[in-house]
C-alpha cells in the first residue's frame, strides 16, 4: 500500500507493509513522521486521513482525544488497507546522519533478575544486530497481549545483539505483569527499534543533565555509558538526579556509583527520596553519591540553581514528572526547548 503524507513543507510517500503501522513504515523509510510515545497515548502522531482506508489496531487509544475531527487518525496505531493520503499539521524534519531508522525485529527473553519489589531487569537476544542511539527505546510485543509497549535500552552499544531493559510493575498492567511471571524466560517476543527522541550523541558540545524518575533511569543508563565511553566528562559537566520513593525502591546505585568513580571531579550523581528522610545506613553505603529528600524535579532545581549555561537536560519517568520537570526547565532555568529532551513512560 502507497501512503502520502502532506505536510506543511511538502508531499512525502512511502510503501506500507502488510499489517504494518503507518508511523513505522514512514520512518523505516525514512520519512520522519512525528511521534513522541509510539504507543498510542501522547497524540503527537495525529493525522488526517484525506483519503483511503487505514485502520487503527487499537481504537480506544487515549491519544485520540486530541482528535478534532472524524477523520482524525494516530499514525502509530493505524494499519493502511488501501492506498492512503494523509495530512500532518507540522513540517517533517530531515532525518539526522547519525540515526538508524527503526525495523522490525525479532528477540528472545534472557535472564530476567529482580532489581526490586517491583522492578525487574530483562534482557532481550535480538535477532540481527542494532545500532541505537544513547537514550532510545524499543516497542516490544509479547505473545498474547494486545499492543506494543516501549521499553528504554539501559545499555549502549554499536551493533547490540542483547537489549537491556528494566521494566517497572505496573498493578494491572498488562505486559509488566506478563514479564514478573512464571516461564517467560526463553520467549519470543516481537520489537520494532530503535525509536525516540532524547537522545545523547557526544558531538553535543553541553554539560548534560539527567532527571530521571524511577524506571526513567534506564535511559540515562545508556546515556552515562556512552558518555564515559567517549570521555565525554572529561571537557564536560554530569548532573544526574534520580527519584525514588523510599530506600526499597532504589536499584542501580552501584552502577551509578561506578559511572561516577571514573570521573569524580565532573559527574555529580543526587538520589532523591520523595517518601522517606535519608537513612544514614544507605548513605553510608554508597560514600560516592549523594542523597536528598524531595521530589526529584525540586530537589535537582534547588541543587541546580544558577548552573545552567550549555546545558542540555534529558528526563524520563511518571507522566506527572516529566511534566513539572518541564514547567521547571522551561519557567525557571530557561532551557531552550532544543535542549531539552524527554520521554514520559505513559
Ligand atoms: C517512550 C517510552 C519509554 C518507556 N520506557 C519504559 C522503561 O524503560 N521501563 C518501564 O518500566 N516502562 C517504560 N515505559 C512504560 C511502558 O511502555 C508501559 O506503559 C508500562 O510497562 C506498563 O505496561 P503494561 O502493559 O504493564 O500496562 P497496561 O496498562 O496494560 O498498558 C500500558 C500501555 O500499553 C499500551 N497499550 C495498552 N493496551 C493497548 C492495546 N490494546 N493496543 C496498543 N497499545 C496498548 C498503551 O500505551 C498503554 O498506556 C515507557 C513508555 C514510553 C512511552
Ligand atoms: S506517538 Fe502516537 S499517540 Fe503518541
Amino acid at each position: 500500500m502507497k501512503v502520502v503524507v502532506n505536510a506543511r513543507n511538502g508531499a512525502h510517500d512511502f510503501e506500507c507493509g502488510p499489517g504494518e503501522k503507518i508511523l513505522h513504515a514512514g520512518l523505516r523509510s525514512g520519512v520522519e513522521l512525528p511521534y513522541e510515545c509510539a504507543t498510542g497515548t501522547c497524540g503527537t502522531c495525529k493525522a488526517r486521513l484525506v483519503s483511503g482506508r487505514a485502520e487503527s489496531e487499537w481504537p480506544d487509544a487515549p491519544g485520540r482525544r486530541y482528535f478534532k475531527s472524524e477523520a482524525d487518525v494516530l499514525l502509530c496505531q493505524s494499519v493502511a488497507r488501501d492506498d492512503c493520503a494523509v495530512e500532518v499539521g507540522v513540517a517533517l524534519k530531515p532525518r539526522q546522519p547519525t540515526v538508524t531508522a527503526p525495523r522490525a525485529l525479532g528477540g528472545v527473553v534472557r535472564a530476567r533478575r529482580r532489581l526490586t519489589h517491583d522492578v525487574m531487569a530483562v534482557d532481550v537476544d535480538l535477532d540481527g544486530p542494532l545500532d541505537f542511539e544513547a537514550g532510545q527505546f524499543a516497542l516490544v510485543t509479547v505473545p498474547g497481549i494486545a499492543g506494543a509497549r516501549a521499553y528504554s535500552m539501559v545499555n549502549f552499544e554499536r551493533r547490540a545483539e542483547r537489549l537491556s531493559f528494566v521494566v517497572k510493575k505496573k498493578p494491572g498492567g498488562a505486559v509488566s505483569d506478563w514479564l514478573f511471571g512464571q516461564g517467560v524466560d526463553g520467549t519470543l517476543v516481537g520489537l520494532v527499534a530503535p525509536l525516540g527522541h532524547a537522545t545523547f550523541h557526544p558531538d553535543a558540545r553541553k554539560h548534560v543533565l539527567c532527571v530521571a524518575g524511577g524506571s526513567g533511569i534506564a535511559g540515562m543508563m545508556s546515556i552515562l555509558s556512552l558518555a564515559c565511553h567517549a570521555a565525554h566528562f572529561a571537557a564536560w559537566q554530569g548532573h544526574v538526579f534520580f527519584g525514588i520513593r523510599t530506600a526499597r525502591d532504589a536499584f542501580f546505585l552501584d552502577e551509578l556509583e561506578a559511572f561516577r568513580a571514573r570521573y569524580p571531579a565532573q559527574l555529580a550523581v543526587t538520589v532523591a527520596l520523595s517518601d522517606e528522610d535519608v537513612a544514614p545506613s544507605l548513605a553510608a553505603g554508597y560514600p560516592a553519591l549523594t542523597f536528598a529528600r524531595g521530589l526529584v524535579h525540586a530537589v535537582a532545581g534547588e541543587r541546580m540553581t544558577g548552573r545552567f549555561a550549555d546545558v542540555r537536560a534529558y528526563v524520563a519517568g511518571p507522566p506527572p514528572m516529566v511534566d513539572a520537570s518541564l514547567r521547571w526547565l522551561l519557567r525557571e532555568a530557561r532551557l531552550p526547548p532544543a535542549d531539552i529532551r524527554y520521554d514520559k513512560f505513559s
